[in-house]
């Protein structure tokens, strides 16, 4: 019995992402929450031929919709329209990521929390400080998804190396989840390691702005949803299955890590094992290129200040 929680689950990403989970095997039941929309779009997936059930909430009914979920994933919160950066939606999206984790503080303390809400290098800080406030915080189930920059990384380095399948390559995509900050680690990957110079710098830029491509297609109407749904998703389902028992799963995500502290950045993205109770392991970035070294060297101050944005938000 899994039961997995959606917050903003009427929303572009949260639409598709509750068809995909109602879709998913592990998943038993299936709690959709939105301050608009929700019940409708539970009505709608519940007509799906799979086992779960699912319930949707209105806006007033946050503490039933948190009951006995075990993952909770958020979506909750504006996205970008163009000029914008992520960082230009922290004043909207902050205070609901704020108020979301004191709910799940009060009524699903024990969950596994995924957030989705941009700028995600801020609202993982202030979640991780909220429940730290409450006295709830287990750092091994805090999770900053960043599995659309991998999933982008594979699909864009494939686009340059004919005759590769995505399906046949992972990047391990480290740092955090803006602009520079985003690392894509090709050298570590067979197909990735033979791209170099030009075509190299052209294919690095492009996964760490692939989310500005989508804004300016969409011009105004938001930003990636659908290719965002699918991520998260992906990311959901892997942690179900680590949850299982299933051991050896290792994907990158935003956490709370060692590996940056000595520089005063205590949050990042690198590849971590997921086991039964959250995050069993974060792996070391491992080797470099010298521009690799130069990408993460690149990301780490702004990576702190995004952070400290988040934590000052949350205050003491
Ligand atoms: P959207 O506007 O289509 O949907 C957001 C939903 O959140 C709406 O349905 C809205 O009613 C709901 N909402 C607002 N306040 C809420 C609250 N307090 N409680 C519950 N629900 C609330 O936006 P979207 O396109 O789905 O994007 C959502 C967020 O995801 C944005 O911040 C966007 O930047 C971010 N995003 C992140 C990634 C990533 O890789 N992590 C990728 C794409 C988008
Ligand atoms: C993305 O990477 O597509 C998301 O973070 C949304 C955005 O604002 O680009």
């Amino acid at each position: 019995m899994t039961r997995v929680a959606v917050l903003g689950a009427g929303g572009g990403i949260g639409q598709p992402l509750s068809l995909l989970l109602k879709a998913d095997p592990l998943v038993s039941s299936l709690n959709l929450y939105d301050i608009r929309g929700a019940p409708g779009v539970a009505a709608d997936c519940s007509h799906i031929d799979t086992a779960s059930t699912v319930t949707g909430f209105h806006a007033d009914n946050l503490p039933k919709a948190l009951e006995g979920a075990e993952i909770i994933v958020i979506p909750a919160g504006v996205p970008r329209k163009p000029g914008m950066t992520r960082d230009d939606l922290f004043n909207t999206n902050a205070g609901i990521v704020r108020d979301l984790a004191q709910a799940i503080s009060e009524h699903a303390p024990k969950a596994h929390v995924l957030i989705i809400s941009n700028p995600v290098n801020s609202t993982v800080p202030i979640v991780a400080n909220v429940f730290k406030k409450a006295g709830t915080y287990d750092p091994k189930k805090l999770y900053g998804i960043t599995t659309l920059d991998v999933v982008r990384a594979s699909r864009f380095l494939s686009e340059v190396v004919p005759g590769t399948d995505p399906k046949d390559i992972t990047v391990p995509v480290v740092g955090g989840h803006s602009g520079v900050t985003i690392v894509p680690l090709l050298s570590q990957t067979e197909v990735g390691k033979g791209v170099a110079g030009a075509d190299w710098e052209k294919l690095v830029n492009r996964i760490q702005f692939g989310g500005d491509e989508v804004v300016k297609a969409k011009d105004g109407a938001g930003s990636a949803t659908l290719s965002m749904a699918y991520a998260a998703a992906k990311f959901t389902h892997a942690l179900l299955r680590a949850t299982r028992g299933e051991a050896g799963i290792v994907t990158p995500a935003f956490v709370e890590s060692p590996l940056f502290e000595k520089d005063g950045v205590h949050f990042f993205s690198s590849n971590i094992e997921l086991g039964k109770e959250g995050i069993a392991k974060i792996h070391p970035l491992g080797t470099l290129s010298a521009e690799e070294e130069k990408l993460v060297a690149a990301a780490i101050p702004e990576l702190k200040k995004n952070i400290e944005k988040g934590v000052k938000f949350v205050g003491a």
